[in-house]
């Protein structure tokens, strides 16, 4: 119960601001490193160099910034957050003050386990596809089997999530991967590929795409472990094959990078940023005066980080039932029975707090 109050606080807080018209950020995504164990073709931050790496009080120096900002929800990644030795005592710090989750792409997960399953309310590991069609796209043997046997250990200590990536090379693969979270019992999340500049062009081509979000849309309809909305589906059907644009809205979610340093105006493309650590800039006058207009009708990406809290609105009672009401009913139900925890709901409440 330790993190709740600070983050329902931080939560009713960010509502009153909102209120007033003030943008505040309701997610936080940091990379704790860019070096990898793998090499996967589609991803660019395996590419980059790491200077030098946060110690943990400069970590924490990070959580007070992001809490100080209004932050609820910080999921952390990379390159590979596995590789830190200190990734259990940076989750322990994090989970006393947010929401926590982490996506790793599992090769490590069984060895490290216990130090990180404590401290987080969500685990994300990377799947792109069954047996040897994820070990292709992963570059390494076994990447898959190791993966696998890692959520076989994890779904008993925390929520966990299998996060699929939908690209050229496995679009026949998405239904497959939800059959397989359905028989670990872990839910699942899936991603589009974006073509990064400095990564191999994955994005799966439009007509190949259209019938897998079709179908992904048509499972989490009749019940399917996904963490998407149906309204999420909805929204690139209507973006990528119709006229109706979702609204992004970037500035709900603030992205810090190995160093410490904000990046704007979203990960993906990523055209500012700053000299400064988040420790030292004053989030609340940047983020209000940032031009964010040009985003709102970018729509280039279906990052569920970004896509999902900027379908939020508080006058859809759809939206408020899926996201609010049942979000309250499974939030209360895994606090009440904290070994049995809904992998759906740490999601779930992402939209709740997104005013
Ligand atoms: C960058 S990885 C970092 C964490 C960890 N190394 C892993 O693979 O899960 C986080 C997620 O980004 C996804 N990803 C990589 N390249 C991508 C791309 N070009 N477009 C969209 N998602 C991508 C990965 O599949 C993974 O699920
Ligand atoms: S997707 Fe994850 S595992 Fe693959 S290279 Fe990128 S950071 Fe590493
Ligand atoms: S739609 Fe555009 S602005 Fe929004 S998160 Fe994706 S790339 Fe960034």
């Amino acid at each position: 119960m330790a993190v709740v109050k600070p983050v329902l606080l931080r939560s009713l807080n960010r509502a009153l601001r909102n209120l007033g018209g003030e943008k505040s950020p309701v997610i936080a995504g940091h990379k704790l490193l860019y070096r990898c164990n793998l090499e996967c073709k589609m991803c660019p931050f395996w590419r980059r160099e790491d200077e030098e790496l946060l110690g943990l009080p400069d970590e924490i120096r990070v959580m007070e910034a992001l809490a100080r900002a209004g932050v609820s929800f910080l999921g952390f990644e990379g390159g590979e957050p596995l590789l830190r030795r200190d990734v259990g005592a940076i989750l322990k710090e994090a989970h006393a003050r947010f929401h926590t989750s982490l996506v790793t792409n599992g090769w490590l997960l069984e060895q490290r386990l216990s130090e990180v399953a404590p401290h987080l309310d969500l685990l994300f590991v990377s799947l792109d596809g069954i047996g040897e069609t994820h070990d292709r796209l992963r570059g390494i043997p076994r990447s898959y089997e190791r993966a696998v046997s890692g959520m076989r250990a994890s779904r008993a200590e925390v929520p966990t999530v299998i996060s699929h990536t939908v690209t050229r090379d496995n679009v026949d693969q998405a239904e497959r991967v939800v059959e397989l979270a359905e028989r670990l019992d872990v839910g699942v999340t899936v991603q589009i590929a974006y073509d990064y500049r400095t990564a191999d062009a994955m994005s799966p081509k439009p007509e190949q795409l259209r019938p897998v979000i079709e179908r992904l849309r048509d499972l989490r309809k009749s019940g399917a472990p996904l963490l998407e909305s149906v309204d999420y589906f909805d929204a690139i059907l209507g973006s990528w094959y119709g006229e109706k644009p979702w609204r992004c809205k970037p500035w709900l979610t603030i992205n810090v990078d190995p160093s410490g340093r904000i990046v704007l105006p979203c990960y993906v493309l990523q055209e500012y940023q700053g000299s400064l650590p988040v420790w030292d800039v004053d989030v609340r006058t940047l983020w209000n005066s940032f031009n964010w207009a040009p985003y709102e009708s970018c729509n280039k990406c279906a990052l569920a980080c970004y896509l999902e809290p900027s379908l939020f609105r508080w006058t859809d009672f759809a939206s408020l039932r899926d996201r609010v009401l049942d979000a309250s009913v499974n939030y209360l139900r895994r606090t009440a029975r904290s070994s049995s925890r809904s992998p759906a709901s740490g999601l779930i409440q992402i939209g709740a707090a997104a005013e």
